[in-house]
């Protein structure tokens, strides 16, 4: 056995593709490296589970290996991954290392597109995890998945409940953090996967005849969560569903929004390695020190310290409205401030990016690429912050906005709605706009600028942004308390299980998919020979 004997604490596993300070390609990362912390910090035993990403080996983070040949139990060949481990603030960490699936430059996509293999990648991912799982002293009680990559976890956790007694008593949560990235795939890739046939339905992973895995998640998971609490209201919609509010709306008893909290151990102006100048409400003057510091970092006009600077970080896609941005920039520049874009995405957004850039010399300042420093230092040096987004499933940058006392102007969706409280509230904390329109964003930017010009009033709601405290701590005990109402003697009512009819629990399945069912892990679970034969006729 792996591990050292099993805890008597309620034992997470959080299943996901990225995890900072390890790798990171957006907020996913920056939950996974908070929210298991805050789990184990109230009491629970967490593992997480992540990819072991080629850059990682560079990286000087202290990872060793333990286990070379961790079976995956591929029918057509006896595939197996390494394990290695680290722990982070107490938590164990574990990594699924196979080179030819992730030591990529990238994690999931090139300027070309996605990578051809991130189905065959992904479902590795989570087979080895669940096998390395198999492993340990006793079973998780919970296995936690965040998003598509790990979307397949609660599928097979479903059909191994029926067939392996060691994951009798384990529950599984699907976290959706974002639900426009599906991975969704042809149907000849599900025939491939390990699962059982019948979970190509439409309560199941089929979607439009392709091969879905987040809604494998959704479908099976003992309950499913999102991000915030107005997105999971949104996304019972077909405006926000992406296709997939039928399956949320069947799993409405058991869908949950929880909002995300801020690491402030990695997101606090009082104590920030990358800031020129620590602030707080009290010394607000660190702010302009940071300030001066950013716009010369950008090469821009000194006289844009005394007028208010605005700033966008993110991933320069649609769904960040950064179009929007661009769309309303000639107006923005007609005024005296300063406007700084850091982000990275589409070629076709960066290449505008640039343009523009050369267009407002001195005034517009543009960095292209992923700088976790440069995001720091742009949200201490800046007044304003922009996120014109068409949905934010919770978003993490206005959270850090406000902290660093930059309100933000965002758009009333998602996320949004449950962090910032809008202008003209009393307590306003940021100005928010209805649709994500042009109009209405340059309307939401006049009215920050406006009360920009009115100096007491505008500290007064920097400091009431910089008193938000959305806290891991919160997060987490809604975590716990979810985990604890499935591991309730109720809870074997909840999720996919409980929709099958008696009819289906009593009938025994059709020989060979029931064979499929029984047999997806059987390398790991040292099945007799027999069982492994039947395999390799899948
Ligand atoms: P999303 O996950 O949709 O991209 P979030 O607001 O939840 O949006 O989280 C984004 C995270 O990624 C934040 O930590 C933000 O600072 C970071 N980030 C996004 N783009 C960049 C970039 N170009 N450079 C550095 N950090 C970035
Ligand atoms: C996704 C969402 C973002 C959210 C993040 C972390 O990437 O787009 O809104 O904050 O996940 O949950």
């Amino acid at each position: 056995m792996n591990s050292a004997p099993a805890s008597s604490k309620l034992r997470v596993v959080l299943l996901t593709s990225e995890m900072f300070p390890f790798s990171k390609s957006g907020g996913l990362g920056d939950v996974m490296g908070a929210l298991p912390v805050a789990l184990q910090n109230q009491g629970a035993d967490v593992s997480v589970i992540t990819p072991f990403y080629g850059r990682l080996r560079t990286a000087g983070h202290e990872i060793r290996l333990v286990k070379s040949d961790c079976p995956v139990g591929y029918p057509w060949a006896p595939v197996t991954a390494e394990i290695y481990k680290t722990t982070y603030h107490g938590v164990n960490v574990y990594f699924v290392a196979r080179g030819e699936y992730f030591d990529r430059r990238a994690y999931y996509n090139t300027y070309e597109g996605d990578y051809f293999d991130n189905c065959e990648r992904f479902t590795f991912f989570v087979r080895a995890a669940l096998s390395w799982c198999r492993q340990f002293d006793a079973a998780p009680h919970i296995i936690h998945a965040h998003d598509w990559q790990s979307g397949l976890a609660p599928a097979f956790l479903h059909f191994l409940r029926r067939s392996d007694p060691f994951w009798q008593q384990t529950h599984s949560v699907m976290t959706i953090h974002n639900l426009a990235f599906q991975g969704r795939f042809s149907f000849r890739l599900f025939e491939n996967c390990g699962l059982p046939g019948e979970a190509w339905h439409m309560d199941g992973v089929e979607f439009y005849g392709d091969f879905n895995m987040l809604k494998g998640g959704i479908a099976y998971a003992d309950a499913v969560t999102t991000v915030s609490p107005a997105y999971a209201r949104e996304i019972i919609s077909p405006a926000f569903g992406c296709g997939l509010e039928g399956i949320l709306q069947v799993r409405r008893p058991e869908l949950h929004g929880i909002l995300n909290g801020a690491d402030y151990g990695v997101w606090d102006p009082n104590n920030d390695r990358y800031l020129t100048c620590a602030y707080t409400p009290e010394t607000l003057d660190g702010k302009r020190v940071c300030k001066r510091a950013l716009l010369r970092e950008f090469y821009m006009a000194d006289q844009l310290e005394d007028r208010p600077v605005l700033c966008f970080i993110g991933r320069l896609r649609r769904q960040k409205g950064i179009d929007l941005l661009y769309e309303i920039l000639p107006e923005l520049m007609k005024y005296e401030v300063g406007v700084i874009v850091l982000g990275e995405g589409s070629l076709e957004y960066e290449a505008r990016l640039q343009e523009l850039v050369e267009q407002y010399p001195g005034r517009l300042g543009g960095a292209i690429g992923y700088s976790e420093d440069l995001a720091h230092r742009i949200h201490a040096g800046s007044d304003i912050f922009l996120m014109p987004s068409r949905y934010e499933p919770c978003g993490l940058t206005q959270m850090y906005a406000l902290r660093f006392g930059t309100p933000p102007v965002a758009t009333a969706v998602g996320g949004l709605i449950d962090t910032i409280v809008p202008h003209p509230s009393p307590r306003a904390t940021g100005f928010t706009f209805a649709r994500p329109e042009a109009e209405q964003f340059l309307e939401a930017v006049h009215q920050a600028l406006e009360l920009w010009q009115r100096p007491a009033k505008w500290q007064a709601m920097m400091k009431r942004a910089m008193a938000q405290a959305f806290t891991w701590d919160l997060a987490a005990r809604k975590y716990l308390d979810l985990y604890a109402s499935l591991l309730a003697p109720t809870a074997t009512s909840l999720g996919a299980a409980s929709r099958q009819t008696d009819a289906e629990h009593s009938n025994p399945l059709p020989g060979p998919v029931r064979e499929r069912a029984e047999v997806a892990y059987a390398a790991d679970q040292k099945v007799p020979e027999k069982q492994t034969r039947m395999q390799s006729g899948l």
